[in-house]
């Protein structure tokens, strides 16, 4: 099999599925609880990472929420949204679309305006100084109420112009899609793009996933492994050109496998699946090393790494004209 590494490294890239609060490493955790008074229930970096040993979602989940009571004030949410612009744009990451969850924040006492303008003016700042461009998705939190996540769409209008689209994380045991339909139909009507997580192996995956198709209408679909089961379903997705963001190192902790197999035959039935991050400092690894373990593992070829890179720019949420352009720098990369 060919090395591909130093190809994936250096090639011009896409990521569509990164949390920023999961970007929150442990040395900046560090940091800015000291920067803000707090006492951590670990001694040193070493510790903490030791304690990331999930293995399903529920189990990261609660370390994700546990790890972001760091984040106080603006200065806090741009210090995390530069740093993980700085390790993505090091990768040659050229365009990022990055999910947020304001109601993680909220209820911690947070205003909507602390945590949005501090990730604004970090994306500003790095598309001006590190040329990286992004775009930004607003989460609501599946386990939370409808009414909650209802709120948290009326507090982002004032902001539109800084969102692009908004999406659904969180714990999807008994939180399908269509516990939140009337919110995403708010959503459209406030012209935002529309997608949502059906994290792997799941209860009910195909028929979440189903859900997100006939009841919501999305324009992505995060994740979304599991369609592979229903040959209908696959077909679906395929007609709609919709990606799928697949984050192979996310998927290695919270299932048994990292999923690898799937996204090989999702390239071979033409389905638009992309690999992506997730969560980079809680599954460790950034963009890189979920492309060079996706090629290692289910012995991509360089054509297949090119096409996922393709798939996300394709099915980025970009205007035409930016899709163009940066399809043009990825050819005359490979060229
Ligand atoms: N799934 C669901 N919720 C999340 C995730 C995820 O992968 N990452 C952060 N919140
Ligand atoms: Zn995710």
């Amino acid at each position: 099999m060919e090395n591909l590494d130093k190809f994936i490294e250096g090639m011009p890239k896409a990521e569509l599925h990164v949390h920023v609060e999961g970007t929150l490493e442990p040395e900046l955790k560090f940091k800015l609880a000291k920067r803000n008074n707090l006492d951590l229930p670990y001694a040193s970096v070493e510790e903490m990472r030791a304690a990331y040993n999930f293995d399903d979602l529920p189990s990261f989940l609660k370390m994700y929420y546990e790890g972001m009571g760091v984040l106080l004030v603006e200065q806090d949410f741009y210090d995390l949204t530069y740093a993980y612009l700085e390790k993505a744009r090091s990768q040659n990451v050229v365009y990022a679309e990055i999910f947020f969850d304001p109601q993680a924040h909220t209820t911690r006492g947070i205003s909507y305006d602390t945590v949005i303008s501090g990730i604004h003016r970090a994306q500003m700042e790095a598309q001006e100084k590190l040329g990286i461009k992004t775009q930004l998705i607003m989460c609501f939190l599946r386990d939370m109420t409808p009414d909650s996540a209802m709120e948290a769409l009326e507090q982002s209008l004032p902001y539109k112009d800084w969102i692009i689209g908004v999406g659904l994380d969180s714990d999807e045991r008994n939180n399908p899609p269509i516990k939140f339909a009337q919110v995403f139909e708010r959503a459209r009507a406030e012209n935002y793009l529309l997608t949502m997580h059906c994290d792997v192996d799941q209860q009910n995956s195909t028929t979440h996933i189903w859900q997100t198709l006939n009841d919501i209408g999305v324009d992505r679909i995060d994740h979304g492994v599991n369609a592979l089961e229903d040959a209908a379903l696959c077909d679906e997705i395929k007609n709609r050109k919709l990606a799928l963001t697949v984050c192979p190192i996310s998927n290695g902790y919270v299932t048994d496998s990292m999923k690898t197999t799937e996204i090989k035959a999702m390239l071979e039935k033409d389905i638009r699946v992309t690999v992506n991050s997730d969560d980079p400092a809680y599954f460790p690894g950034y963009m890189n090393e979920n492309l060079i373990a996706t090629q290692r593992e289910a012995e991509l070829t360089r054509a297949q790494v090119i096409q996922l890179t393709i798939n996300a720019f394709e099915g980025s949420w970009l205007p035409t004209a930016d899709k163009t352009a940066f399809l043009q720098k990825l050819d005359t990369y490979v060229a």
